[in-house]
C-alpha cells in the first residue's frame, strides 16, 4: 500500500472510454484446469465452488461459520406503526449468545394487513436504523459511526438530529403498500467502517489478538456475514417468509449485498445499487475508481490478498462478472446512475452481461440485453439492470424497479 503522501499523488481517475485498456476476462464457464463447463451439475459441483474460493482467497476474505448460540431479543413491537399500516419490531442479535457486544439491531416493518408470512427486503444502512424512518420512537443507534454534521452524527455518535436523515433512501410506506416488509440494520453494528486493525465489531469475536491472515475477512465480508446472521433470525420469525428475502445495498453496502448473495444461497434475490469498484463493476476496465484507489482509501474493506492486484488487474483470477455468476440462477439486479461515473456504469452493466452465460446454462431467461439500455429504461428478466438519471444515491425510481422485479420473481407478476 501507499504512504498517505504517495496516495495523494495518485493518478487522476480515467473517465475516457477510449483510454480503457484492452483486457480479456476469465471465463466463468471454464474450470481452473481449463475444462469447458457444459452442464448445470458441473457448474454447481465444480466451477461454482472454484469461483467462490477465488473470491474468498483473493478479494473479500474467508468468513467463519455461523456462531452456535446467538441470542435474539425482541426489544419492541408496535402494532400500529406508520399510522396503522405497519407492524414495527426491533430485534437485537447478540452474536456470542450473551448479552454483550458485538450486537446488531434489526428494525423491521411489516404490512399490518398481511395474512401470511411476507417477503421482505433487507438492507444495511450507513448511519443507524433511526435515520431511515421519520418515526421518532425508534431506538437511537449507540455504536460508533463516521462523523457527519449534515447527518447529525457528532463525535462518532448519532444524535437526535440524525433521526430520519436517510429516509429518502428508504421509502418504507411504498414498500409496505406493495405488500413487502423491510429489515434494516446499521452496518457499523456488525463492523465499524474504519481501519482499526480488526479489533472491533464481529472481527473481535474471532480475531481478538491479531489481524486476520491475508485471505481472511475484511469489513465487507464481515458485513455480508452479518446479513446472513440477520437471515438466521428471519428464519425464526413466523411473520416473515424467509424463502423470499431480497438483499439490497447501496455503494459499499451494494458490494456487500453482492458478496452476501454470492455466498449465501438463502438470499432469494440480490440487488446492487451503484456498487462500483469491488462490487458490480469490472476491475479490469480501470474506469473511475480503481483497485489502487479503493485499497489505499479503504484498506480494511477487502482481504489483504486483494492488494496484490493493484495496477495488475489482468492477473486477477476473477473479475466481478464472476461474482454475479455466483448468484445464478437466483434473480439479480444491478443499478447504475448516469452521474455516478466513479462507479463505472458501463462496467456494472458488462458484469451482468458477462455473467449471463451461467444463467443461461442453468436454464433461466438470463439477461437479454446485449448493449446498455437507454437511460431510465430498465431491463428485467432473471437478471435486471437499469441506468437512471442523477447521481450516486438511492431514489424512488430505483425502488420502483426493485419492487417490480420482486413482484415478477416472488409473485409471478
Ligand atoms: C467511496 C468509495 C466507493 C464506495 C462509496 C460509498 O466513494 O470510493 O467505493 O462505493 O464510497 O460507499 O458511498
Amino acid at each position: 500500500l501507499l504512504t498517505p503522501a504517495a496516495h495523494a499523488q495518485r493518478p487522476k481517475p480515467n473517465y475516457d472510454e477510449s483510454q480503457v485498456p484492452k483486457f480479456k476476462l476469465p471465463d466463468p464457464l471454464v474450470t481452473n484446469k481449463g475444462k469447458k463447463v457444459d452442464s448445470a451439475e458441473e457448474w454447481q459441483n465444480v466451477r461454482r465452488p472454484e469461483i467462490l474460493e477465488l473470491f474468498e482467497n483473493e478479494v473479500y476474505g474467508k468468513s467463519p461459520a455461523a456462531p452456535k448460540d446467538m441470542l435474539f431479543e425482541v426489544t419492541s413491537v408496535k402494532n400500529d406503526a406508520l399510522g396503522g399500516k405497519a407492524i414495527r419490531k426491533e430485534v437485537s442479535v447478540y452474536f456470542s449468545g450473551k448479552k454483550e457486544e458485538p450486537r446488531m439491531d434489526l428494525l423491521i416493518y411489516l404490512p399490518a394487513k398481511a395474512t401470511k408470512p411476507v417477503p421482505v427486503f433487507m438492507g444495511l444502512n450507513f448511519y443507524g436504523n433511526h435515520t431511515i424512518t421519520d418515526e421518532t420512537d425508534v431506538k437511537l443507534n449507540d455504536h460508533w459511526m463516521r462523523s457527519n454534521k449534515d447527518k447529525g452524527i457528532v463525535d462518532h455518535k448519532a444524535t437526535e438530529a440524525s433521526r430520519g436523515k436517510s429516509s429518502s433512501r428508504w421509502p418504507i410506506e411504498k414498500i409496505i403498500d406493495r405488500g413487502y416488509g423491510l429489515v434494516a440494520i446499521y452496518c457499523g453494528d456488525i463492523d465499524p467502517d474504519y481501519d482499526d486493525g480488526f479489533k472491533n465489531g464481529v472481527h473481535a469475536l474471532y480475531n481478538s489478538k491479531q489481524k486476520p491472515a491475508p485471505d481472511e475477512w475484511g469489513t465487507i465480508a464481515a458485513w455480508a456475514w452479518g446479513l446472513s446472521r440477520a437471515l438466521d433470525y428471519l428464519e425464526t420469525d413466523k411473520q416473515i417468509d424467509a424463502n423470499k428475502v431480497a438483499v439490497m445495498g447501496h455503494s459499499r453496502l451494494g458490494k456487500t449485498s453482492l458478496w452476501a448473495g454470492a455466498q449465501d444461497p438463502r438470499f432469494a434475490l440480490v440487488i446492487s445499487n451503484d456498487s462500483g469498484c469491488g462490487g458490480a463493476a469490472l476491475s479490469r476496465r480501470r474506469f473511475g475508481e480503481t483497485l489502487h484507489v479503493i485499497n489505499n482509501a479503504f484498506p480494511h474493506w477487502f482481504c489483504d490478498n486483494f492488494n496484490k492486484y493493484i495496477d495488475k488487474e489482468n492477473e486477477l483470477p476473477v473479475d466481478q462478472h464472476m461474482l454475479i455468476s455466483l448468484i445464478a440462477p437466483r434473480p439479480v439486479y444491478v443499478a447504475s446512475a448516469v452521474e455516478d461515473r466513479w462507479a463505472d456504469p458501463k462496467g456494472e452493466f458488462l458484469s451482468v452481461k458477462y455473467a449471463e452465460p451461467v444463467y443461461k446454462l442453468l436454464g433461466t431467461s438470463g439477461f437479454g440485453a446485449d448493449k446498455m439500455p437507454g437511460i431510465n429504461e430498465p431491463v428485467q428478466k432473471q437478471m435486471g439492470y437499469h441506468i437512471r438519471t442523477g447521481k450516486h444515491d438511492v431514489t424512488d425510481f430505483d425502488w420502483e424497479q426493485y419492487l417490480n422485479f420482486a413482484d415478477q420473481h416472488f409473485r409471478g407478476s
